[in-house]
């Protein structure tokens, strides 16, 4: 059974984004895993920081859970266009090497979705990942799509998915993503 790894980038407690990656969990199929992850507790990137203490705690944390995965689910917000800098910066953070870890991401499936309260639904944030992902040699799923615009109407305050539709599509995309993780085992 294929174990993704989804991670929001978004700290809010009512995310969107946090809530579409709960959603995918929840309505996944029983022949899937999917883990949430959150960026929570992971500093800023600091070469100084690294070369005194080395990888923090919380970002070999995170990269245990990639590495326990079969492929990532990146769950981005749209911040001025582009990729917020949380989510970047824990990216940044999990390209580097520790000590006796694999690469983490050469070959590694990554799909990614977004929700945003405005018309267009993350498109220029997924386009600002394309190059990111294809330097750090990771192989991006590009076999389905999921925008969610006007997050306002389809997610509760706290951030919980309440539109149908969206649910279908979301359920469609993760059973896609899914046959192609099992195929490429
Ligand atoms: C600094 C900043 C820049 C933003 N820029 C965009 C943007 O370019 N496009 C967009 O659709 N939404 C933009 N937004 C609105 C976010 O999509 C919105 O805050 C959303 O709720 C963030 O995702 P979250 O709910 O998962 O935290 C921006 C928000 C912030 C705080």
């Amino acid at each position: 059974m294929p174990r993704i790894l989804g991670i929001s980038g978004s700290l809010r407690a009512a995310s969107y984004n946090t809530g579409l990656l709960r959603a995918a969990r929840d309505t996944a199929g029983e022949d899937v895993t999917i883990d949430v992850a959150t960026l929570h507790g992971i500093p800023l990137y600091d070469g100084d920081l690294e070369t005194r203490e080395g990888i923090p705690e919380a970002v070999e944390a995170l990269k245990a859970r990639v590495l326990a995965s079969d492929g990532l689910l990146l769950v981005t917000p749209e911040y001025n266009n582009g990729i917020p800098g949380v989510f970047k910066n824990a990216i940044d953070w999990l390209s580097r090497p520790g000590s006796g870890i694999p690469a983490l991401f050469g070959d590694r499936p990554v799909a990614v979705i977004g929700a945003s309260p405005g018309g267009f639904g993350t498109i220029l944030a997924q386009n600002a990942w394309l190059p990111v992902l294809r330097t750090l040699g990771c192989r991006h799923w590009a076999g389905g799509r999921l925008l969610v615009s006007r997050a306002g109407q389809a997610f509760d305050p706290d951030g919980t998915l309440q539109d149908e539709k969206v649910r279908g599509q979301l359920a469609a995309f993760v059973a896609a993503y899914a046959a192609h993780l099992q195929a490429s085992r």
